[in-house]
């Protein structure tokens, strides 16, 4: 089944995405603190990168996986839940590194298209996992509900991961724009492709790649998760053979 080599592929993506981000900043940047520096501000990109980009993708594609199909759908909404619940924490924790170090250096906050959409993408995807535990793990949703509302949920978890890889894109540019001036300091200028501007330029060619690659597993119709036939059978809390 042509599904493996689609999964593999995207664990492989993800885990080069997570390797990149962090040898650029820990290398070409300066490494990690937590003090207001740009050392803080590191903590961003890699942040970013693998709770909103690398974790949400792979909870994304947890229900295609076809193992998983003739077993209970519990375990598996607990684990999408779980790692999209650590991926937003992350997140929260990567834009807490960026307000903090721009707090600290007095330079002002949310000024830059990056960040306007950015914001966007963190808040869509707080209200869509708010939402969708409510919906899908509440003992006291409706089975209709959930119904009605899944593919509303399904279609903007999609949106939210190619917003995602915006943000991400554009961040990565107007951070080689920003560090790579070649004003005496021994760097050269990002026109000059140095090393760091062709390592951070790969990084950003493998986070389209990973997206792209779940939205395809995303896509496949054969690789949804079949539908229960007893459907409507009367509601059994967190039961998820019967809804999801
Ligand atoms: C989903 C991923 C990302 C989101 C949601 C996001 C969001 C944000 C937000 C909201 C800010 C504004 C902070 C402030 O105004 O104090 C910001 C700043 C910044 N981010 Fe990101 N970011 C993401 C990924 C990245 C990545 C991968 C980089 C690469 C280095 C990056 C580079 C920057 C830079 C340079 C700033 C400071 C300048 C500015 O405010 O635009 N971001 N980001």
């Amino acid at each position: 089944m042509f599904f493996y080599p689609s999964y593999l592929l995207c664990l492989c993506l993800g885990i080069l995405c997570v390797v990149f981000v962090s040898y650029w900043n820990a290398v070409w940047r300066g490494g990690f603190a937590w003090d207001g520096s740009g050392k803080q501000f590191n903590w961003h990109p890699v942040l970013m990168v693998t709770g909103l980009v690398v974790l949400y993708g792979n909870a994304a594609v947890v229900y295609r996986v076809p193992l998983t199909w003739g077993q209970n759908k519990t375990p598996w909404k607990l684990l999408h839940a779980g790692i999209l619940l650590l991926a937003l924490i992350l997140s929260i924790v990567g834009l807490c590194a960026v307000f903090g170090n721009h707090n600290a250096q007095h330079i002002p906050n949310v000024y830059s298209l990056h960040s306007w959409i950015g914001i966007c993408t963190v808040a869509l995807f707080a209200s869509q996992w708010v939402g969708g535990f409510a919906a899908f793990l509440l003992p006291c949703s409706p089975v209709e509900f959930r119904k009605l509302i899944k593919p509303t949920h399904v279609w903007m978890g999609g949106i939210i991961l190619v917003l995602s890889i915006i943000s991400c894109i554009s961040g990565i540019n107007e951070k080689l724009f920003f560090a790579l001036k070649g004003n005496g300091n021994g760097s050269q200028p990002y026109k000059d492709l140095p090393p760091e501007a062709l390592f951070a330029n790969f990084l950003g060619v493998l986070i389209v790649a990973f997206g792209l690659v779940v939205l395809y597993i995303l896509s496949n119709q054969k690789w949804q998760r079949p539908e229960p036939t007893h459907d409507g059978e009367g509601y059994r809390p967190l039961q998820c053979d019967v809804e999801s």
